[in-house]
């Protein structure tokens, strides 16, 4: 996995509040603030979820691989606060105390692609939670039909970062279908001192199928699972576009 890079890190904020909060923010933060013990969000990223969690009250803490995103969350804490976040992996992040709660949200997973590292990870969850703790992490479904036609420079993002500042998105796919990966390359343009400036970054992402999300879960210590189809805790069936899977010690 590439480190997610700076300037996809600075407008992460401004493109997931607007096209990814209504899906998920209500599901984790009712999650969080049921809790009466302590939470951890791996890949905690930004802070997007986290900091509506923290602003409840709950005591959460948060990893993450990537220090630009973890940098912007840093910006965004109290000095005091920033004990609960640190650069750890999912494979072996260490705590000297438990979670009754630990979340993966939006695709954590899918950045691993290798399946002796996944199943670590879930292994690793699995100690770090306390009796009875959830474990709940998601991945979308894979859509066959674009995920073998790909997407070619499609813009999922236009806006203005700042009054008159523009920031824009755009999004091609190529699908490794032998090591079910799909390679997502996305450009960010955007309008600078009088300039356009432009990041270019790739990163694989594994995608899963229902069944082997099974598989890994029941290969792990914790032996099941239950795969919930969206955020409103609905069963999976034919119109589901999301894998949310929650897994109890
Ligand atoms: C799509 S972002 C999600 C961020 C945040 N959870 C949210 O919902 O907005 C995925 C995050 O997972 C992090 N990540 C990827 N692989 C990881 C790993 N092995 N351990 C911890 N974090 C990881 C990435 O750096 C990124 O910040």
């Amino acid at each position: 996995m590439k480190e997610y890079p700076k300037n996809f890190a600075r407008f992460y904020d401004l493109i997931y509040h607007r096209i990814r909060d209504e899906a998920d923010l209500e599901f984790f933060q009712n999650e969080a603030i049921r809790i009466k013990g302590k939470v951890l969000e791996i890949g905690v990223g930004t802070g997007r979820l986290f900091m509506n969690s923290l602003n409840h009250g709950v005591d959460i803490y948060g990893i993450d691989i990537s220090d630009p995103m973890l940098n912007v969350l840093y910006d965004k804490l109290d000095r005091n606060e920033h004990y609960r976040v640190s650069l750890q992996d999912m494979t072996d992040f260490r705590f000297d105390f438990k979670f009754d709660l630990i979340v993966a949200p939006f695709r954590v997973i899918m950045h691993i692609p290798d399946k002796s590292d996944q199943l670590k990870a879930i292994n690793n969850v699995y100690k770090h939670l306390n009796k009875n703790g959830k474990f709940i992490f998601d991945t979308f479904i894979p859509d066959l039909k674009s995920l073998i036609n790909g997407l070619k420079d499609i813009t999922d993002f236009q806006g203005e970062y700042e009054p008159g500042k523009m920031v824009r998105r755009i999004v091609s796919t190529t699908p490794d279908l032998l090591n079910q990966i799909i390679d997502v390359r996305f450009i960010m343009e955007w309008e600078e001192n009088g300039k356009l400036e432009r990041e270019d970054w790739s990163t694989p992402m594994r995608y899963f199928f229902r069944f082997e999300l099974e598989h890994l879960v029941e290969r792990s210590k914790f032996g099941k699972c239950k795969i919930l189809g969206d955020y409103k805790g609905n069963e999976l069936n034919k119109d589901s576009k999301e894998f949310i899977v929650v897994c109890q010690r």
